[in-house]
């Protein structure tokens, strides 16, 4: 989704602004565009396509000296994506540029109104109506100015205002779009997320919907949208800076993949002692989890498949009948909420617009809100009653790799909780925890195999379909498996419980259709078996993952992938780093760059 930045200092480079607009190029867009303050007016640059090509058609400028300066990544709303809607937009003085994240819904009644009294639109954007709106209620006042345009717009919003006349300020705001503001040493800044922020601090601010935020060099103030000052406090984030940056890998998508083993400790680390599951963040949930009957789950993507794990483990080793549902859809349904359930939302960027959505509607039947999100402060942490943290660190790449590992993680030692507390707990679950808590070395193991990884997806790169199957366990892996295949690689792969094949999908295979089969040791293996001597039948090409026990598989297929023998239960974690090399190498191989997706953002912040 669009992404925001902003800096106030003394002087700085017009490069500090490009550099920091890079940090958040993983959100997805389509073109790019900075303002900054000079000789008392503001200069504009944009583009479609990348911010590197704006780097390119801003050089001569780029070591330009500037206090104030807004830039911003679009992904195209209302409009085409070209030169003249990429944002900053621009009122007819051309003093007031304005970048935005979100949709302005009323912006065609605005339009009209503000053309019948004399403003020029030179966009199709929703944007363009902001400064306008500003330039009708400006007197000297900047601040004033956009706090009573705000007033008039309806819908979503994060925004960053700068105006040639006021060097040195720069006035943002928040309504649905996310908006972080930090102070630095003699500057201050503001972004859509934390990676470009950490360059210059670790205090940040978290707005809230309906603030206002004015930045100045050497202070940070928050107002409501009713103009009066509010009193926030500085969160301090631990990531470094250093985490948000390649780190010598091509691409972040196989830096991330490789920190996974670390990302088990993370989220591991306090949580585990004398053989027992501690999560104090939910202690106030204890009772409800002891005694419902169901427990509900939202999430989206990749978070929808660590869900759906989440249910074959809670229900194959409890009482808990455990309902996994798409958030876009559980939005839209009638919430069969009582008050007291627990709703647990699963959202690695805490800001996914249905994700968020569901947690209010849930919200205002009654329901206690349990969220699992990788980002300190982000919308929905706000608003849940317990917050599970994951922990994973920065995640850049667009598709989700480390995050989901940690999802996965997180959600198991939530699971032995539930067993725990509804008296479910017995030696087997004792074994899994043991188990779980020595996952960072056989990790290590699964990693170490990634070139056989990549000679495989070099052999299987130009087919232009593919059809992951498992069951059980195996189910959720190869939905993921295909997501993450079609994300990066853009090619057709679809999932199917092995089951199913014989009910239609079958049909569809052949030579030129191979089958990415799920098949580690575990109690269906012989079913697995035979789907795939099915699918084998058919001449189709079969790649299996199973695990180093299991042998017998290679009979049936054409090429394999081992990964540690575990407890059926874990091969969801121990699988997940094959699935996301096989569809990075693939990606990789294929020239495509698997960091940036095209059409797909990081964090969906809008329906
Ligand atoms: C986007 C991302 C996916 C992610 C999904 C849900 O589509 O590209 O990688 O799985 O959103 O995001 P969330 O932040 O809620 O987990």
């Amino acid at each position: 989704m669009c992404g925001i930045v902003g800096l106030v200092a003394d002087e700085f480079q017009v490069l500090e602004l490009i550099e920091a607009l890079e940090k958040l190029e993983y959100r997805g867009y389509d073109s790019a565009g900075v303002a900054f303050l000079k000789d008392g007016s503001v200069k504009v640059y944009k583009n479609k396509g990348k911010v590197g090509m704006l780097r390119e058609s801003l050089a001569a400028s780029l070591s330009e000296l500037t206090s104030t300066g807004i830039a911003h990544t679009r992904w195209a709303t209302h409009g085409e994506p070209n030169d003249v809607n990429a944002h900053p937009h621009l009122d007819c003085s051309s003093k007031i540029s304005v970048v935005h994240n979100g949709i302005i819904e009323n912006f065609r009644q605005l339009k009209a109104r503000l053309k019948e009294i004399g403003h020029n639109f030179v966009s199709d954007t929703d944007t363009e109506v902001i400064p306008h709106l500003i330039e009708e209620y400006y007197n000297g006042e900047l601040l004033e100015a956009v706090r009573k345009a705000l007033l008039r717009l309806e819908g979503s919003y994060a925004i960053a205002v700068v105006h040639a006349d006021h060097p040195g300020v720069i006035v943002a705001a928040r309504k649905g779009s996310p908006l972080v503001v930090g102070k630095g040493d003699c500057c201050t800044v503001l972004a859509s997320d934390l990676t470009p922020l950490l360059r210059y601090t670790r205090d940040v601010i978290f707005l809230e919907d309906g603030e206002v935020a004015l930045l100045k060099r050497n202070e940070v103030k928050v107002f409501g949208i009713d103009g009066l000052e509010r009193t926030k406090s500085y969160n301090t984030i631990n990531w470094s800076y250093e985490s948000a940056q390649k780190s010598g890998y091509k691409y972040f998508m196989l830096k991330e993949i490789n920190e996974e083993p670390q990302c088990i400790v993370s989220v591991l680390a306090g949580r585990v002692s004398s053989g027992k599951v501690i999560l104090e963040e939910i202690s106030q949930l204890e009772g409800v989890l002891k005694d419902s009957q169901t427990l509900k789950v939202v999430a989206c993507g990749t978070s929808y498949h660590s869900a759906l794990v989440f249910k074959h483990f809670v229900e194959n080793n409890s009482d808990l009948t455990v309902d996994v549902d798409v958030s876009s859809e559980f939005r839209y349904r009638k919430p069969h909420i009582k008050p007291g359930e627990i709703l647990v939302a699963v959202s690695q960027s805490g800001e996914t617009a249905d994700t968020l959505e569901s947690i209010r509607l849930a919200s205002r039947c009654g329901a206690k809100i349990l969220s699992l999100t990788n980002v300190v402060g982000s919308t929905i942490t706000r608003e849940s009653d317990c917050v599970l943290y994951l922990n994973a660190g920065p995640e850049i790449s667009v598709a989700a790799t480390k995050s989901y590992l940690s999802q996965l993680i997180l959600l198991y030692l939530l699971g032995l909780k539930i067993v725990e507390l509804r008296g479910n707990w017995n030696e087997k679950s004792n074994e899994l925890l043991d188990k779980i808590l020595r996952l960072p070395e056989v990790f290590e193991n699964v990693l170490k195999r990634s070139e056989v990884v990549e000679s495989i997806a070099r052999k299987y790169k130009n087919y232009r379909h593919f059809m992951y199957i498992g069951r059980g366990y195996g189910y959720p892996t190869a939905l993921e498996g295909a997501l993450k295949l079609k994300e990066i690689s853009y090619i057709h792969a679809t999932a199917y419980p092995a089951g199913e094949l014989k009910h239609g999908p079958i049909a569809m295979l052949g030579p030129e259709f191979p089958v990415f089969a799920i098949a580690p040791g575990d109690s269906l293996v012989m079913k697995m078996k035979s789907n795939i001597i099915e699918c084998k039948s058919r001449n189709a090409k079969i790649v299996a993952i199973t695990n180093d026990a299991n042998h017998e598989i290679e009979e049936v297929v054409d090429d394999v992938i081992f990964v540690n023998t575990t407890a059926e239960e874990l091969y969801p974690i121990l699988m997940t780093p094959v699935i996301q090399l096989f569809a990075y190498f693939v990606a990789d191989n294929l020239g495509l760059d698997p960091d940036k997706p095209r059409n797909l953002a990081k964090s969906v912040t809008v329906e």
